[in-house]
């Protein structure tokens, strides 16, 4: 018997809601404090939800959007490319937002502000040759020498402003904070502070990798203070085996309890793992209740659908010196590893050498730096398919050539 593909409860995707959002009721509950705080003037920290690849950031995002709204708060939200311009979407999102708080006929003063601001931010750029909303890095570079902390600063400002004469909040939310470039971000941060200061109903909200941390601190010096990290990780036994089991029996399907082991043995409880996971065994499992030998059968096939589907697009498209970092990166094993070693095992005399390598790869998102001296994938599993896939090439040191760092960018 073969399930019915109608019902199959499994939701392997990017952002896309799960049937059952396990293991984040305290990220959940510190949340809805925050949102209390801010509707009556208390200053909160903004939120930032940090963690690896497919750890569930966007889809505890929009859970958050969704309880802002539905304590009638005005959310906007916009997810960062590495070319985007960070500030021509602010200003994009503030428009957005003040468009809900209040239709411009019952706008106050403030509403009129931001109104006028919008319109001469629009001017500026034109007059520098540039547009609003058309999203190119040299845009954001140029956009950098004219006042942004100022200008953003103006209109958060006169945003929250509107937002309290209307009785509402507003949150702001961005994912992939990590690809902000330091000139807009620093301006958008400056912002934030003021408006905390002022204690206006406006917050962001924001998700990214681990380096969002430091991209924050490079753009400014008391953005650790202003952000409270929410760290998301894989789930508990517990909260990975209901993830599985509870939306199957939902549609009649049970799992044996080696079923569910070995399902959570293979997924480490990372949340993407665990519904390709649940997926192929709604697609190839024997019947209900699905057994150990089923999962044990069907786990080479997740393998292969994940090489195919999560992995492969990470590394195919990379200059050759990357992908060798990150081969020799896996080789050595561990949550984290040396940079040191790394440049060792790549036949280099110092990790210096291999420097611009890896702020590559950290820049494409693919390895993070936990501490000084030390990187780590930002992908679960990642070394295991790096191990599977690629040959371990051992290099003798050589001179760089003008092409590899053209290569390298
Ligand atoms: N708490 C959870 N319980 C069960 N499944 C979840 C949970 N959170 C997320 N998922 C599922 O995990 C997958 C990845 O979620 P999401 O896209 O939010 O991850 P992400 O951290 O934003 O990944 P990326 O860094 O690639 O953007 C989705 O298929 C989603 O349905
Ligand atoms: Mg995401």
């Amino acid at each position: 018997m073969r399930f019915d593909p109608v019902s199959n409860p499994y939701t392997p995707g990017a952002g896309q809601a799960p049937p059952l959002l396990t293991g984040r009721d305290d990220e959940l509950a510190r949340f809805d404090a925050t949102l209390s705080r801010l509707t009556r003037g208390r200053p909160a920290q903004c939120p930032l939800v940090v963690g690896l690849r497919g750890v569930g950031k966007t889809v505890l995002l929009n859970e958050f959007a969704r309880r802002a709204v539905a304590r009638d708060w005005v959310v906007v939200d916009h997810e960062l490319t590495a070319t985007g311009d960070l500030f021509a979407t602010t200003t994009r999102l503030v428009r957005d937002a003040v468009l809900q708080v209040a239709p411009p006929g019952a706008w106050r003063a403030a509403g009129q502000r931001v109104g006028a601001l919008l319109r001469s931010i629009e001017v500026s750029y034109e007059l520098a040759g540039l547009s609003v909303g058309v999203a190119r890095s040299e845009e954001a570079d140029a956009r950098a020498s004219m006042d942004m902390a100022r200008d953003l600063t103006e209109l958060l400002v006169s945003l929250g402003e509107a937002a309290r004469d209307h009785g509402r909040g507003v949150a702001l939310l961005f994912d992939e904070l990590q690809f902000a470039s330091t000139a807009p971000l620093g301006a958008l941060v400056t912002a934030l502070h003021k408006v905390a200061q002022r204690e206006l109903p406006v917050t962001l909200v924001a998700a990214g990798l681990p380096q969002t941390r430091g991209v924050l601190a490079e753009a400014a010096s008391y953005a650790e203070r202003m952000f409270a990290p929410v760290e998301v990780g894989p789930l508990s036994d517990a909260d990975a085996k209901r993830a599985l089991a509870e939306p199957a029996e939902r549609e009649g399907v049970q799992y044996d309890e080696g079923a569910l082991l070995r399902a959570v043995a293979f997924t480490e409880g990372y949340p993407y793992f665990l519904q390709v996971f649940g997926d192929h065994v709604w697609r190839y499992a024997a019947g209900t209740p699905v057994a150990a030998e089923d999962a044990e059968r069907i786990a080479p096939l997740v393998r292969d659908s994940l090489d195919r589907g999560f992995f492969v697009f990470r590394t195919d498209r990379l200059p050759v010196a990357q992908r060798r970092y990150l081969r020799a990166m896996a080789e050595l094993r561990g949550s984290e590893v040396s940079s040191g070693d790394i440049a060792t095992q790549l036949g280099m005399r110092s990790s210096a050498q291999a420097g611009q390598t890896r702020d590559a790869l950290i820049r494409k998102g693919l390895i993070y730096s936990p501490r000084l001296g030390r990187a780590a994938f930002t992908v679960p599993q990642f070394d295991d398919y790096l191990r599977r896939h690629f040959e371990l090439e051992r290099h003798e040191p050589r001179a760089r050539r003008p092409s590899d760092a053209a290569r390298d960018r």
